[in-house]
């Protein structure tokens, strides 16, 4: 694998970054994973608009222009095998000694970008859908910052995979679902499709923003609107996004079936929706 770092094009096994760095030390940094198919990213510029909300979030300069991210990913792309590929990108504010305020005079962010093969989920999958747990959300009040400070998340996913499921369903307070702990989730009840607003307590998916789109564009009924615990428990149909995952459906929660048990009539719509909008956009 080709990866970038700082400027440089390299096998990933001569990647160094010193231990100093701010990612490293304090996880003070941010992130994107772009799906590249037919080797062209997906949504570039709705990616690259998230990563610049996400710098100005924790207060750090793009090291880029869009006209020079695009650049180094397009050649990354080529660099690396696979006509769909699964792009990670990451940006720490440099290496600097030991102190959690800013390193004052600002240091040079710390830049890497690395791609591999991008596996969608195998048919199976999309025929039996998921399973899932729900956990109270006890993240932070900035998850709309895509941040590589990711513990939280990482123990909530763990969870799912101790309970031998795929994925956790956060609930905020008692009240109210946020999305997953690395997706979006979406709830089906009587034939609407009802999806959590973008706001400080959830990641703006760019999967998100493209169900929402075909829905509109194909008349399948929605709203955006906060989405009650009580309305995930209820519901007809469950949905995952993201864009290593796409769309899949959610069967099972909590042990227990979602509606029949089987992939629901809007995730099969959706689902064939998305497929032929990649194929249209991307591989025309
Ligand atoms: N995660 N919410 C969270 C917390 C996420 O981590 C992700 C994606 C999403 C979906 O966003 P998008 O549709 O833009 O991928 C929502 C990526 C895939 C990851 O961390 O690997």
């Amino acid at each position: 694998m080709t990866v970038y770092l700082n400027g440089q094009f390299m096998p990933i096994e001569e990647a160094r970054i010193p231990v100093l760095d701010r990612g490293f030390i304090f996880g003070d940094g941010v992130y994107e994973v772009i799906p590249v198919y037919s080797r062209r990213a997906f949504r570039l510029a709705e990616h690259l608009k998230r990563l610049q909300h996400s710098l100005d979030g924790i207060k750090l300069a793009n090291p880029h222009s869009d006209g020079e991210w695009t650049k180094l990913i397009n050649k990354l792309i080529a660099c690396n095998d696979g006509e769909d590929q699964y792009l990670y990108l990451h940006i720490t504010r440099g290496v600097a000694k030991r102190d959690h305020a800013f390193p004052k005079p600002p240091v040079k962010p710390t830049v890497f970008m690395m791609s591999s093969p991008l596996l969608t989920p195998p048919a199976e999958l999309l025929q039996s859908g998921i399973a899932c747990i729900t956990a109270p959300d006890n993240r932070w009040l900035r998850c709309d910052i895509k941040a590589i400070a990711l513990l939280p998340n990482v123990l909530l996913r763990q969870m799912a995979v101790d309970a031998g499921c795929a994925e956790t369903i956060l609930i905020r307070d008692n009240s109210f679902m946020t999305e997953g702990a690395a997706s979006n989730i979406f709830v089906v009840k009587n034939g609407t499709l009802l999806a959590p607003p973008k706001d400080n307590l959830m990641l703006p998916g760019i999967t998100y923003d493209v169900v929402l789109e075909l829905a509109a564009a194909n008349g399948i009924p929605h709203q955006v609107r906060k989405v009650a615990a009580t309305e995930v428990f209820d519901a007809d149909e469950l949905l995952l996004t993201s864009s290593t995952k796409e769309i899949l459906a959610i069967t099972t929660l909590d042990g227990k079936p979602v509606g029949n048990g089987m992939p629901g009539a809007i995730f099969a719509k959706l689902h064939q929706l998305y497929q032929g909008f990649k194929r249209d956009v991307m591989r025309a």
